[in-house]
């Protein structure tokens, strides 16, 4: 239904305004009963680094006294790389959600809102050069690095690139591995990545190639003979890490451990973290 075609119920009330910064979605993908990910445009204005995210939602329910609706947004990190000419997101469905329980039924065609205001922690600009550059990630935590690794300044700035999923089950991986796996097949982009991006997917409450936490897998160093690398140090590596609390504190202790420091955009470092966003 278009705004206008909408008959206001008080005439005495303004007409509705259509949505503010309204976008429209062109692709939703269901991965899980638990997870989906959806693409909407772009607005032509909107400049961002890979890696950032910005607030996005819908109108809420109107309020029973004053008939107002108010835009229910939540904080989104942009799944698609800056030179892309849409925006994608990756997100959870939570049932009783304020914003996902309705989020997760949109379909090609619907508006949602979004703030073209970009902002983060998770970007170049915050790390000082290094050789390895390691994603960090647990669930939808893989958002922001579903940009970076589409992003050739990563592979301009690295000589190697290791994107780390952690998730419950097999099924949960399946977003991050299809991108993976479709960017080295990319006649374009496959070039760039080839020979430096590496995948270490691993699950924590179903077997599979690779079984645990990362965080357990860094201390005891399995990590590192898996992908036969040397244990991270200040001098070559630098990190990112987005996930869960829980994931977020013990993987800065770990990295400070190896003796990295925390940067921001303000102050470039060795390794920056940020908070997964839920819905
Ligand atoms: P686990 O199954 O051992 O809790 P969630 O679905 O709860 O957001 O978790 C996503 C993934 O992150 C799960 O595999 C979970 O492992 C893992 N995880 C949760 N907390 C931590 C933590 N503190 N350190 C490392 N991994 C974690």
């Amino acid at each position: 239904v278009r705004m206008n075609e909408i008959t206001p119920v008080n005439t005495q009330s303004p007409a509705p305004k259509a949505l503010p910064d309204a976008q429209r979605v062109t692709s939703v993908t269901h991965w899980t009963d638990r997870l989906f990910s959806f693409r909407v445009t772009r607005p032509q204005s909107l400049r961002f680094r890979s890696g950032e995210f910005v607030m996005i939602g819908l109108m809420g329910d109107p309020d029973p006294a004053t008939g107002r609706q108010k835009p229910l947004l939540r904080a989104y990190s942009i799944a698609s790389p800056a030179w892309d000419d849409e925006l994608e997101f990756y997100s959870i469905k939570v049932q009783d959600g304020p914003l996902t329980s309705r989020l997760q039924h949109i379909s090609p065609g619907d508006e949602v809102i979004l703030r073209p205001k970009p902002v983060g922690t998770l970007v170049h600009d915050a790390l000082l050069p290094g050789k390895r550059l390691w994603f960090f990630s647990t669930g939808t935590g893989i958002a922001p690095f579903a940009s970076l690794i589409r992003e050739p300044q990563t592979y301009e700035d690295y000589d190697e690139v290791i994107l780390t999923h952690t998730c419950r089950d097999v099924a949960d991986l399946e977003y991050g591995r299809r991108l993976v796996e479709d960017l080295r097949n990319d006649p374009l982009i496959g070039e760039m990545v080839e020979g430096k991006l590496r995948y270490y997917p691993t699950t924590t409450r179903e077997e599979s190639a690779v079984t645990g936490r990362i965080t357990d897998l860094l201390r005891s160093g399995k990590v590192f003979e898996d992908l036969g690398v040397p244990p991270i140090s200040a001098e070559s590596d630098r990190a990112m890490v987005c996930g869960s609390m829980g994931l977020n504190t013990d993987l800065k202790e770990i990295l400070e451990g190896f003796g990295l420091r925390e940067g921001a955009n303000s102050e470039p470092a060795e390794y920056v973290v940020e908070k997964a966003f839920v819905g």
